[in-house]
């Protein structure tokens, strides 16, 4: 029986665990992936798309690659060299792009993809929300077309980068708002669950057995992504984009929890934060909790379905 087949924009700041995340949408059977746009986040946006371009390269992904806006809505950009390296990317060499950059910005590829789709299409966004929400402002009458926007940002109990406030949303706090107001449903994969999402480097071996060349670099990638979490005391990497990823392919593996998420857009302690409640009807699922186990088997099984040649 022929499954069908979510179509998917992916748009991240790759950025070691946004690199996992599209590479296990590329593995899934689940998804069709209709376009890749980067944002400004872990890395400049110069730097996160030459990452884009070089991941779809290792991963075959063959949609469309267009550069997203160079700067939040209102602030100024916030990058993490501290976490993903100088590059966005350290660690494994990764080929170059086999593919030109799309002439239409970020924005405009994701409208014409959504004009162009017969069914809504899912935003999968895993750095800063900026790209969706200037599609939102620029282009309202593509509003209906967006199914539902699955996210990695925030943290209902905690953030990372400030007491309050996780690294996406605090990078852009303005976008998440206009997001989470905007009536479209969103999937929130914050601190709450991705922290639970750890891999350990026993894992970190089971994927580079796999043996194939995007494994040992997905191995790669983790040990240098687990390096900066376990000089802070992380026993694992905490894999925060994929879990955006495994909302849509494998809900089964999460604990999930209808809330109203307001962002907090001022505050000189609580800028960025996400705050969860049920004083008003619900906009976000909240991803509470996952079967770690069954997300590292998840893994595995995505790196076996590349093989040697680029795909
Ligand atoms: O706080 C974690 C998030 O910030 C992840 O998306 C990671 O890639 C960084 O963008
Ligand atoms: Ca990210």
């Amino acid at each position: 029986m022929e499954v069908k087949r979510i179509p998917v924009i992916l748009d991240g700041d790759p950025g070691h665990d946004d690199a996992i995340a599209w590479m296990l949408a590329q593995a899934s059977p689940l998804l069709d992936i209709r376009a890749v746009t980067s944002a400004c986040g872990n890395q400049t946006i110069e730097k996160t798309t030459y990452n884009a371009l070089r991941i779809c390269t290792l991963l075959g992904i063959t949609a469309p690659v267009a550069k997203g806006r160079p700067a939040p809505l209102l602030e100024k950009p916030m990058n993490a060299p501290s976490v993903h390296g100088q590059s966005g990317l350290d660690g494994p060499v990764l080929p170059e792009p086999a593919m030109d950059l799309s002439e239409l910005p970020a924005v405009e590829l994701m409208a014409r993809v959504l004009r162009e789709s017969s069914e809504p299409v899912t935003l999968v966004v895993t750095g800063p929300q900026t790209n969706a929400a200037a599609l939102l402002l620029a282009h309202p009458e593509l509003k209906e077309k967006i199914a539902r926007i699955s996210i990695m940002g925030g943290g209902i109990s905690h953030g990372n980068w400030t007491p309050a406030a996780e690294f996406n949303i605090l990078a852009d706090p303005e976008a998440a708002d206009i997001v989470f107001r905007s009536g479209i449903p969103v999937i929130m994969s914050g601190l709450d669950v991705t922290e639970q999402a750890l891999i350990f480097p026993k894992d970190f071996e089971r994927i580079r057995a796999v043996g194939n060349r995007v494994a040992r670099i997905v191995a790669d990638w983790l040990e240098f992504f687990y390096e900066f979490h376990r000089n802070i005391g992380y026993a694992g990497a905490p894999l925060h984009d994929p879990v955006a990823v495994v909302s849509l392919i494998r809900p089964d593996l999460l604990q999930t929890k209808p809330m109203c998420v307001e962002i907090e857009t001022r505050g000189e302690y609580c800028r960025g934060a996400t705050v969860g409640h049920d004083r008003k009807r619900a906009n976000a699922l909240v991803n509470l909790g996952i079967d770690r186990d069954g997300f590292a088997d998840l893994l595995v099984e995505a790196v076996k379905t590349y093989g040697e040649d680029e795909r």
